[in-house]
Formats: structure tokens, sequence, C-alpha cells
């Protein structure tokens, strides 16, 4: 058995596309239709209940496509509105509960920073998934809006000075906690992994969260009969609220070919 309709992703904006380029690697042949709310962007620091509208929102767009799975390409909306998801029709990826695994299995010292969204901080997401697997783990949280602007903006060069002075506030406080180990726990922060790097040293090991859920997406549409039996390279969707060249610009660096807007469907999906 197999089923050759498209996954579908949704995210605030460019960011969740680090996770499809990560099922792309991953899978292929598959279809995918990705939806980026670059008009209501960001999410991560607004209100819980407008986060729920959002996430229902994006998620009946992608049903109304007639997506296979939907995967809330958004530790935000992962974090706090996760059971919207539940409720699907379709099997549903959040990008805490794998990309937490991976940190867990990868950290020596048992110290484990988390960068994220202040919404995605505030709800503890990773921390309590990280303390499920192994109590004794330190977890250091930080809130990184900046980050989201600068990837929004197309700014990930390290020797461009608003990058790099924004990189080196939010990093330091884990750096002198002695982590070993950074979850990105916002889907924009793989576009700043080098910065990242350069300020921790090549010692602190990053997860990335799409890199965690792709293998799990796999594995469960596996599992459910549910991958394609497409032998050719799958097709690749792209809608988004608000076309920009921004979002064009970022969707060809990170997907590796070049995007123009007129590539991109403009969707509006609701109020702000
Ligand atoms: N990329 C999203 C996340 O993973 C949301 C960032 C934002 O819009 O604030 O949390």
């Amino acid at each position: 058995m197999s089923d050759n309709r498209a996954i579908g992703l949704f995210d605030s904006g460019v960011g969740g596309l680090t996770v499809l380029k990560e099922l792309i690697k991953l899978l292929p042949n598959e279809n995918f239709v990705y939806f980026g709310d670059t008009k209501r962007v960001p999410y991560g620091t607004k209100p819980v209940d407008t986060l729920v509208r959002y996430a229902r929102e994006d998620e009946a767009f992608l049903i109304s496509k007639n997506v296979k799975a939907v995967v809330a390409a958004c530790a935000t909306v992962s974090s706090v509105a996760y059971f919207t998801g539940e409720e699907l029709p379709v099997p549903f990826f959040g990008m805490i509960e794998h990309s937490v695994k991976a940190a867990v299995n990868l950290s020596k010292n048992g110290k484990i920073g988390v960068i994220a969204t202040p919404q995605t901080i505030l709800s503890g997401s990773h921390k309590k998934a990280i303390l499920k697997l192994d109590p004794k783990a330190e977890v250091f949280g930080v809130a990184a809006p900046e980050f989201v602007s600068l990837v929004e903006e197309g700014l990930n060069d390290i020797n461009d000075e608003r990058v790099y002075n924004t990189a080196l506030e939010y990093l330091s406080p884990l750096k002198e906690q002695g982590i070993d180990t950074l979850i990105l726990g916002c889907t924009h922060f793989p576009v700043l992994s080098d910065v990242i790097t350069e300020i921790l040293g090549n010692d602190v090991k990053l997860v990335n969260m799409g890199e965690a859920t792709a293998e799990q997406v796999k594995e469960v549409l596996k599992k459910e009969n549910l991958l394609s039996e497409n032998q050719n390279k799958g097709d690749v969707k792209l809608y988004a609220s608000n076309v920009t060249n921004s979002f064009s610009k970022s969707a060809g660096f990170l997907l590796g070919v070049t995007i123009n807007k007129k590539d991109i469907i403009q969707v509006d999906l609701g109020e702000v």
C-alpha cells in the first residue's frame, strides 16, 4: 500500500523551511505543501489564544489541500497548541518530542541549553520533556526573539554586526553555564548555526529539530503504509500569507534552488 498525497507543513514564516529541507533530504520522492504565515509572523511573542487560532487556521488550510500528514514546523505551536493537531484526521507531528530525545542522547555532561521564542521558553516544553527522559539533566533556556527577525530579514552573516552582537548577547549566559548541547528550539535558528558555533565553539553540539523530526515522520508514515510509491523527485508547493522578496530569497537559499516570487502562491487565512 502507498499514498501519493503530499505531506503538509506550516510555520509563521521561513523557519519551517529548515524542517522541509530535512524532510526532502530523507524523503526525496514525497510531495510537499508548505505554508508560511508571513503576514502574521512572529508567532513566538503572541498570546496563547491567538496562537491556538492561528494553528487551527494553518492546519485547516493544509487539510483543505488534501495532505496525508501535518507537520507543525514551528516549535511555538508545538509547545502551546499541540492539542489542535491531535484533533486532525491525519498523523500530526510537532517539533519537541524527537529533538529532545536527540539532545539527551548527545549530551555527555547533562547540561542542555535551549534557545527558542519567548512563548516556547515560557511553556517549558523542551525542559519538561528532557527531565522526563533524564531527571538529572540541567536545562537552561534563553528566549531569543530577535533571532526570528534576523532570519526573516535574511540576515545570517557572522560579519554583520547586528547578527554577531545579538548572538553574543543570547549565547554568553549559556556558555557560562558550560552546556555541551544546545537545542535550536525555534525552526528559524538552524539558519544561524554557523554564527552560533562560532560563539559557543565546536564542542557544543547543536540539535536541529527538523532533522530529528524528519526521522520520526519517515518512521510513522512507513509504519502506517503512507509513504509514496513515486519514483521521481517529489513536488514542492509553497504558499505564504505575504509573498515577499525576502521569503523567496530565503526559500531558495534553504532549499538550494532558485525560487522567484511568482513561484509562491499568496493565501490569506485570517485576521492578525
Ligand atoms: N519558527 C517558529 C518556532 O519554531 C516561530 C518563530 C516566530 O514566529 O516567532 O517557534
